[in-house]
C-alpha cells in the first residue's frame, strides 16, 4: 500500500535535513508519496500565517508528516510552539516517543563501556502537563504580578501513555514523576502506575524521581529500558539522553497517536538558528525519524535498513562534524543513501 506522506521542513536546520530524510526514504524501498507544504517563518515575513487552515488540513489528512523544525530569530512574536503544539494538540497525538541508542562507542560522553550502551526510549506525554497554555497572568506589568501556568493531568491522558508505553517494553517500564513534591499530579500518576503495571507481570516496573532519574541517565543508562514521563520532563531528560549518544544531530523522535494511527515523526534539533544555512547540521536525526516513520506505517524491513545503513555510515566516519566527521549535510544524507543496498 502507499502512504502519503505530508512533508513539512519549516525552519533553519529543518529545511537543511528534511531533504536528505526523504533522499533516504526514497531508497528505503517503502511505497511512500510525498507532498511538500510551506509552513514557518517566511510565511510569517510576509505577513501570512505560519500555518494555514487549508495546509492544517491536508497535515491532517496524510497518513504521516514528516516535520522538519519550528523557529526563526527574525521573527519575535512565539509562532513555532503553536504551529508543533496545535499539531500535537489537535491530531491528539499523546505519545511522543524519543529513543536513545548508542550506535557508536565513541559517540558516549561517558567513560564506563559497560554502563554507557544506552537503548532506551523516553514515552513523554505529549498532549496536557505543562504544555497546555492553561493560565493566564495577573496584575501584569506591576511589581505585584503574578504568572500561573497549570499542570494538567487527565485520568485518560495518564492512563493511555502508560499503556502505550508498555507496548514498547522488552524488560521494563520505569515511571518518572515528581510525587514527592507535586502532590496531586504526582498521585495520579502513580495512582494509575499501580494500576495498569500489574496488568504486565512479564515486564519489570519501577519508579524514579524526575531528578533521581536525570541522575541514574549519567551514571548507567544501560539499566534503562522505557521510561515513562509527563510532557515537561520528557522534554527535559529527551535532550540529556540525546547526549548520551552523540547530540541532539542524532535524536529522532515520533509524535503518536497509536489508537487512530495518526503520527509526526521531527528530529529533537529543532531549527538551530546558529547552524543553520551552513550545510553542516548532522541529517541523521531527520533519517532515524523517517526510519520510525517507516516502521509505524508497518514497513519494518525498510527501517531496519536505513537504521544499519545510519550505523554503517557512522562507523566509517562518514558523518557532519558534530560527530566527529568532515561532511556536510548533504554529503551525509549520501552516504546513508550509498548504504541502502547493503
Ligand atoms: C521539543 C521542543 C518543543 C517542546 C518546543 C519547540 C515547543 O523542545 O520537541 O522537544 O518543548 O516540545
Ligand atoms: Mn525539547
Amino acid at each position: 500500500m502507499t502512504h502519503r506522506i505530508a512533508v513539512v521542513p519549516g525552519d533553519g536546520a529543518g529545511r537543511e535535513v528534511v531533504p536528505e530524510a526523504v533522499k533516504v526514504l526514497r531508497a528505503s524501498g517503502a511505497q511512500l508519496v510525498f507532498e511538500e507544504f510551506e509552513v514557518g517563518a517566511e510565511r510569517v515575513l510576509r505577513g501570512d500565517p505560519a500555518m494555514p487552515e487549508s495546509v492544517f488540513q491536508e497535515l491532517q489528512k496524510a497518513d504521516a508528516i514528516l516535520f522538519g523544525a519550528i523557529g526563526d530569530p527574525r521573527v519575535s512574536e512565539p509562532y513555532a510552539a503553536g504551529v508543533l503544539l496545535r499539531v500535537r494538540f489537535e491530531l491528539d497525538l499523546y505519545a511522543n516517543v524519543r529513543p536513545a541508542k548508542l550506535y557508536d562507542e565513541r559517540l558516549s560522553p561517558l567513560r564506563d563501556p559497560e554502563r554507557r550502551r544506552a537503548d532506551l526510549t523516553i514515552v513523554r506525554e505529549n498532549t496536557e502537563g505543562l504544555y497546555t497554555g492553561l493560565g493566564g497572568r495577573f496584575k501584569k506589568g506591576t511589581p505585584e504580578e503574578i504568572a500561573v501556568q497549570e499542570d494538567v493531568n487527565t485520568h485518560l491522558g495518564v492512563t493511555r501513555v502508560i499503556e502505550y508505553a508498555y507496548t514498547l517494553a522488552k524488560r521494563e517500564v520505569c515511571l518518572v514523576d515528581k510525587s514527592n513534591a507535586l502532590a496531586h499530579a504526582g498521585a495520579l500518576w502513580q495512582e494509575r502506575w499501580k494500576a495498569i503495571a500489574p496488568q504486565h507481570p512479564d515486564l519489570g516496573a519501577r519508579h524514579l524521581y524526575v531528578d533521581a532519574a536525570a541522575m541514574e541517565l549519567v551514571r548507567d543508562p544501560s539499566q534503562f529500558d522505557v521510561i515513562v514521563t509527563g510532557n515537561l520532563f520528557g522534554d527535559i531528560l529527551s535532550d540529556l539522553t540525546a547526549q548520551l549518544v552523540g547530540g541532539m544531530g542524532i535524536a529522532p523522535s515520533a509524535n503518536l497517536n497509536p489508537k487512530t494511527g495518526k503520527g509526526l515523526f521531527e528530529p529533537v534539533h529543532g531549527s538551530a538558528p546558529n547552524l543553520a544555512g551552513q550545510g553542516v547540521v548532522n541529517p541523521l536525526g531527520a533519517i532515524l525519524s523517517g526510519a520510525m516513520m517507516v516502521e509505524h506505517l508497518g514497513s519494518a524491513e525498510a527501517a531496519k535498513r536505513i537504521e544499519s545503513a545510519v550505523v554503517a555510515a557512522i562507523k566509517a566516519g562518514e558523518v557532519t562534524r558534530d560527530l566527529g566527521g568532515t561532511l556536510s549535510t548533504a554529503e551525509a544524507g549520501d552516504a546513508v543513501r550509498r548504504r541502502m543496498g547493503d
